[in-house]
């Protein structure tokens, strides 16, 4: 049997829907969640949706991708632009990996500029909202097919 798609997502996502909704709009992480999962049975994926603040449990959650997934859709949130940690746990992992941004990231702030994540992403979507996610989802399934 296929292991299941990982969707992580990064800190202060679990505040969308009231977290600048002029950036980020008014669908909630539960909505996104759901869009997510619904796309994903069309295709017959699996899906374990995670949200987390906390650097090292991203971390932790790439390396069991390494067993447990088939590939990991990630928004890393403000960890895109730092973080090493998360850049070296993706480095480890021999899965497609596909990133995704609410907002588009290369509009905003020169510090959004950088981005460590899209270094060992196969794919990048920015700027869409949440059909971002679901769009990852389709491209996830042909990636875990092959
Ligand atoms: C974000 C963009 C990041 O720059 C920001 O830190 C976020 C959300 C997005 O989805 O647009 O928290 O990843």
């Amino acid at each position: 049997m296929t292991h299941p798609v990982y969707v992580l997502n990064g800190p202060n996502l679990n505040l969308l829907g009231t977290r600048e909704p002029e950036i980020y709009g008014r669908a909630t992480l539960a909505d996104i969640e759901k869009q997510v999962k619904a796309r994903a049975k069309t295709h017959g994926l699996k899906i374990v949706f995670r949200q987390s603040n906390h650097e090292g449990e991203i971390v932790d959650w790439i390396q069991e991708a390494r067993t447990k997934a088939s590939g990991v859709i990630i928004n890393p949130a403000a960890y895109s632009h730092t973080s090493l940690a998360i850049y070296d746990a993706f480095k480890a992992l021999d899965k497609p990996i596909i990133a995704v941004h609410l907002s588009n990231p290369h509009q905003r702030e020169h510090f959004r500029h950088r981005d460590y994540v899209t270094l060992v992403a196969k794919g990048v979507i920015v700027g869409l909202g949440p059909i971002g996610y679901v769009l990852a989802v389709d491209a996830m399934a042909e990636l875990v097919k092959k």
